[in-house]
């Protein structure tokens, strides 16, 4: 069975005092959801300790946002995986989209993190999806099929096992534009099969989000998806009942 999953990207926002509050308004609004929903909240790194805390005992999960592509030493203002489990983290997102375009990330890098990550017993929440102009010229297939095989074909089917993939068109995140549920659905299915055709039928228990957009009005349509699994949330993780909403929407 693959996991639903509804992750809080809450990018570079809130400050220690608000981030706290916010995820104490998540947990008191979590109590109803329908069963077997994941939530992930992913604030930045100075905030993962305290907020931590706050979780524990809850069952909600705690994510970050980066990790290095090393292990350890001199590489200044990086932190690593095993320093992400020191404070209780079990997701990572790896390779979003700002992070490959205003960070230099490329595949080799992203094959290093998601491999220290694993290695940690952190899940790799990994990011691909195409650019605008991409999508314009047709090239979102083929755009999507190269970011899954530069990073994901490496892996041995036991690393696969524990990957989640999340399809974020880049011009659908945070600009209020959705792909249509039609939209994501097919890049999806295509995603599912990209990855079948290295890791056979592993590809159906693999849970794949979708985000770019993604709020309370529009989750329900994209959830309904055969093979949509769920949703990256930026924007909308920023307040405690539009996140809610949304893993309310399954
Ligand atoms: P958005 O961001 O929901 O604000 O579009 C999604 C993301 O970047 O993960």
């Amino acid at each position: 069975m693959r996991k639903k999953i509804v992750a809080g990207n809450w990018k570079m926002n809130t400050d220690i005092c608000e981030g706290k509050e916010l995820v104490k308004g998540i947990i008191e609004m979590s109590g109803n959801l329908p069963s077997g929903v994941k939530l992930i909240v992913a604030p930045p790194f100075t905030h993962l300790c305290s907020v931590g805390k706050l979780l524990e005992g809850t069952p909600i999960a705690l994510g970050a946002q980066n990790c290095a592509d090393h292990s350890k030493g001199a590489y200044t203002g990086e932190v690593s995986a095993s320093m992400l489990k020191s404070v209780h983290c079990s997701y990572v997102i790896l390779g979003h989209s700002e992070r490959r375009e205003y960070y230099g990330e490329t595949s080799a890098k992203l094959v290093e993190k998601i491999k220290l990550a694993l290695e940690e017993g952190i899940a790799p929440i990994f990011c691909i999806g195409e650019r605008l102009e991409e999508r314009e010229a047709g090239n979102h297939f083929e755009v999507v099929r190269k970011q899954i095989e530069e990073v994901l074909y490496v892996l041995t089917p036991e690393q696969m096992a524990n990957i989640v993939i999340a399809y974020e068109p880049v011009w659908a995140i945070g600009t209020g534009k959705t792909a249509s549920s039609e939209q994501a659905q097919e890049i999806h299915e295509y995603v599912r099969k990209v990855v079948a055709a290295k890791f056979g039928k592993l590809a159906e228990e693999i849970s794949i989000l979708y985000g770019g957009s993604c709020k309370p009005s529009n989750a329900k349509e994209l959830f309904a998806c055969k093979d949509i699994d769920g949703g990256l949330i930026g924007g909308a993780a920023l307040k405690a009942e539009d996140f809610i909403g949304i893993a309310l929407s399954f």
